[in-house]
Order: C-alpha cells, then structure tokens, then sequence
C-alpha cells in the first residue's frame, strides 16, 4: 500500500516497468519537462504511458468525479504525457463536441487550476468513440482507436477498461472486450479493467459477476474500486495504527469499550432513484464504505503495505465478524419520511422522483457485529449509515472503557465521559481524542476535553480526491487499495442473513429528516447500555 507514500522523505525515481509505475524524486522533475512540477511528496508515484477506455463517459461519476480527476492527475504532473482518455457512449459526438464536453467538466468540477498547458497536453490525448455495448462495429473502432494510440502517442500498448456503467451490462462489455481482443496484453504491457459497485446484490449474484470478468480479466487485472478507500483520512488509519506507538497498545478488548462508524448524509437520494431503489442503505454503503473502514480499523498489522499482504489481514477480520443472534435489537432499518432540513421543507424517500408508493427500500440501516478475534472479544462494532441525517460527517469513534478505578468522589466526575479516538474522516478530517481533565477552580471536578489533530492546520496542501488516487493506483498498477473479490463476498456474507431479516420483518421504521435515524437505532445501542455519538 502506498501508506509509504504518507511517510517517505525522498525516493529515487525507479522504474518498474509498465505493469507497475514509477516512483519519482525531485531528481525526476526534468524527465517530463512539459508537464508541471512533478514533486508531489503525497503521491511519488506516476502512471506509465497509458491509456483509459470510460464506457458510460457521459454519465455523472465520469463528468463528475473521473473525468476532474484525470485532470488533476496531469496538473499535479502524475500522469505521463503520453496518457489518452478515450470515451466510449452512445452519443453520435463528434471529437469537438466530446473535447468540449471534457472541458466543461474539468473547468466546473477540477479540484486543481485550469492551466492551458495542462489541457492542451491532455486534450491531444481524447478520443471518442460512439456506440452501444452490443455493436460489433463500436469495438473494432475501439481497438482500431487503441492501436492507433500506440503508435501515434507512445501508449506502449497500456490500457485499461473503466466500466462506470450499471452492472447488468458489464457482461456485453466485457464480452466485446474479449471479442475484439481488447483484453489481450502483449509483452511487458497491461491491460486492466476498473469497475464500479455494486458489485453484486448479495453472495451469490457477486459471484455470478465474478465468473463474467473472470472469464476475460485475471483477479490482477481487475481493480474494484472502493472510493472510500481513496480518501487520505482512510488511508491515515493505518499510519495512525501502525507508524505510532501510542495508539496500539490500548486497540483491544482489553481497553476498548465499544467502536462506533457513522457514515451520515444530509442529502436524499436527488436523481438517483434508478440506482438506489431496490438497493438501499445497507447495500449502497454498508456492504463495501462501512466494512472496509471495520477492516482498516479492526486488523492486525500486515507483513507488509502489498496488497495481497494487506488483504489476507482485512479478510481475517471480515471472516471473524459475527453477527449477534437476535438482529431483531443488534440491527435498525429505516425511511426518511418528509419534514424539515436545513429550514427546508423535503420530501420522505416515497414521494422522492421515480420511487414507487410501496417502495421498502432502506434509506437508514444500523447493525451491531463482533470481530471474534482475541484482540476483539466481546466488543460491539456498531456501523450506521443513512441519508437525511443530522449532518454529513463519518467517523470511526473508538471508545475506550472507564479506568477501573478512579481516585475521586463520583461528584467530581460526574460530566467525564468515556475517553474516546474519534477519526474523523470527513468533512472536518482529522483526529480527535476525548479524555479528563481538571475545570480551573478550587475544587476537583474532572470534565471532558477534546485534543485535535486537523488536516487543515497540520498540512498546508488539499488532501487529493480519492478518485485521483485511485486511478492513478490503477493505472500504475498499485492494488492495495481495492478490495479483492473474497473481501467482497466475505462483506456479503456478513450481510445477506440480516438484509434477509430485514425483508421478512416488513417496513423500514420511518424517520424525519435532519435527525439521526428511527428510533429502533436508538434502542440497539441503548440496550446495551450505550448511545449513539452526535457527531
Ligand atoms: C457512494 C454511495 O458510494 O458514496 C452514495 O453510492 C453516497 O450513495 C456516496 O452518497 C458518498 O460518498 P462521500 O465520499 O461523499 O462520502
């Protein structure tokens, strides 16, 4: 994992061939004279020549989030110049009217500067390609597109396939892939397919998608994204755990009361419906975002920061989760139902465009797991995500059990609270540690205190979009941050029994918007004694 990358002072530019990428030093800044400083102390690494296929380019996440991220890549000097975007999509563009598309969406959505020198180099890479996933005609243009790259740009014969299209197609593409001779590499070079959740609607449909690719990519030639994984607040948990001392002798049953990871929105489901109906809170974002964080948090060290390393640790954690028997109290599903947020009147999921009045689909879903580990014995994990909430925020609240003696009259502790290690993941990123100390006065009254570590005051640079990373892992051909496919059914493991639960015991619990879900949330953590943070 490029965790080194959080702590490296100085690296040799090295070049590791084209299946993998290249590390680059201050030394390396004349190798790409007209690109832009290249000196990213976050990310040494830089993408070899390459080049991206987008099949669903017109789509949001590609003109929201790829495309920009593309971009950023190639101002922050990560990508090689010879890098090509071809879009592939049904619209009969010409190549002006897919180059002003780009534009557009890297001039509204970039993180980075618009600077002409970084587009007119990345607009000489764009192409088009317009068909629809059953045109034989389409992909033979894509690979003639493909070859032409190669020897006009210098593409070394590097592509990979992004699929940010709704699964039910992946088989055609993948198929015509396979059919064009799309996926075959030659030599030293690559070919990889980069796809998108949901991948799969329980255990077994994850399986069927896994024998499509399968049957045309080899596990390391398919990277499944995970955007959280992306994000540096994630990726500093293991740094956090990992690079300290302070932290891991106190990550235990021993020490540990309970650990709390909140992924909340404010926002309904907008235009989405057609993604989300039918899939809920608990597909959408438990089954990958909330089990990866449990994973991150829960592991043991790995051997090392590789990926195959990284994954037999997060695989042990997911195979050792255990639900609770009665999920009836250990779980919550809800339904926004319409109210006030923001001082504006919104409407409940049912009213929501293109959702139908029966629908059952979870907007809000709670569970309780344990990791029945040593180090985890008797710990709840408790996960919640939902839309409508109070806030946007998540964070991994690791809350510690009180000390086993405490040398005060009770009077004086009466406003301490459990010691807490709050990762704040998002928006507000950074750390937060909770704990005691005295109020200024004459008598001993002990009250919480927070201690706070900000991304913004520790580090003068934006943190990069997760997507920005990413990609450029896939493209340098980095995997520990993306699950494999046994994480992925290991996560739908844990989940099918109790979405299995849920559609036997009816309706999700409404609950108004802006608060923190239904009450039968507030019950689970209640029982046993606890509640829920506010963030
Ligand atoms: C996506 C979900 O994975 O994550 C969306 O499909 C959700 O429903 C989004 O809105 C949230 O991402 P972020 O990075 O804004 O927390």
């Amino acid at each position: 994992m490029q965790i080194s990358s959080l702590l490296i002072i100085d690296v040799e530019y090295v070049e590791v061939g084209a299946k993998g990428g290249k590390n680059l030093s201050s030394s390396s800044a004349g190798a790409f004279p007209d690109l832009h400083d290249p000196r990213d102390r976050r990310l040494p690494l830089i993408a070899p020549p390459c080049g991206l296929v987008i099949f669903g380019i017109t789509g949001d996440l590609a003109r929201k989030k790829l495309v920009p991220a593309l971009y950023d890549l190639a101002n922050r000097g990560l990508l090689h110049p010879a890098f090509t975007l071809i879009g592939f999509a049904r619209r009969d563009w010409s190549s002006a009217q897919f180059e002003d598309f780009i534009l557009k969406s890297v001039q509204r959505y970039a993180r980075t500067p618009f600077q002409d020198a970084t587009w007119n180099q990345f607009k000489d890479g764009l192409r088009f390609v317009s068909g629809t996933f059953d045109d034989d005609g389409a992909f033979d243009r894509l690979a003639h597109t493909v070859r032409e790259l190669d020897q006009t740009r210098g593409t070394g014969g590097n592509h990979a396939f992004y699929l940010s299209i709704p699964p039910d197609y992946f088989p055609s593409v993948v198929e015509q892939l396979a059919r064009s001779g799309l996926n075959s590499e030659h030599g030293d070079a690559f070919r990889r397919v980069i796809i998108e959740k949901p991948f799969g609607h329980n255990l077994s449909t994850a399986r069927e998608l896994s024998q499509v690719l399968r049957g045309v990519f080899d596990e390391e030639e398919t990277f499944r994204i995970d955007h959280y994984l992306g994000k540096e607040t994630v990726q500093n948990i293991l740094a956090m755990r990992f690079a300290n001392i302070m932290f891991e002798p106190l990550w235990n049953a021993r020490y540990v009361d309970h650990v709390q990871i909140t992924m909340a929105e404010d926002i309904g489901i907008g235009t989405r419906a057609g993604y989300y109906d039918g899939i809920g809170a608990a597909r959408d974002v438990m089954q990958n975002h909330l089990l990866q964080l449990l994973a991150l948090t829960a592991m043991e060290e790995p051997v090392t920061f590789d990926s195959a390393d990284v994954a037999t640790e997060k695989e042990k954690v997911l195979s050792a989760v255990r639900l609770p028997d009665n999920l009836a109290v250990a779980s919550a599903v809800g339904q926004y139902s319409s109210g006030w947020q923001g001082g504006k009147r919104v409407c409940g999921y049912l009213e929501e465009d293109n959702i139908g009045p029966d629908s059952t689909t979870d907007t809000f879903a709670a569970l309780t797991v344990y990791v029945d580990t040593r180090r985890w014995a008797g710990v709840p994990f408790y996960l919640r995500t939902g839309k409508r909430l109070g806030k946007r925020v998540t964070e991994i609240a690791v809350v510690f059990k009180r000390a086993a003696h405490i040398p005060f009259e009770d009077s004086s502790t009466q406003e301490l609270g459990n010691n807490a290690l709050v990762i704040r993941v998002q928006p507000d990123e950074g750390v937060t540690i909770r704990f005691g100390a005295k109020v200024p006065g004459v008598d001993m009254r002990v009250r919480d205190v927070t201690m706070d570590f900000g991304y913004g005051h520790a580090f003068t640079e934006d943190s990069p979009e997760a997507y920005e990373r990413l990609l450029l892992d896939a493209l340098a051909g980095q995997s520990p941050l993306f699950p494999n496919q046994r994480e992925v059914e290991l996560s739908w493991e844990i989940l099918d029994p109790v979405l299995e639960h849920w559609a036997q015991s009816g309706r999700p619990e409404p609950y108004r918007p802006g608060t923190w879900g239904p009450q039968s949330a507030h019950h689970m953590l209640a029982r046993d004694g606890r509640q829920w943070r506010i963030p």
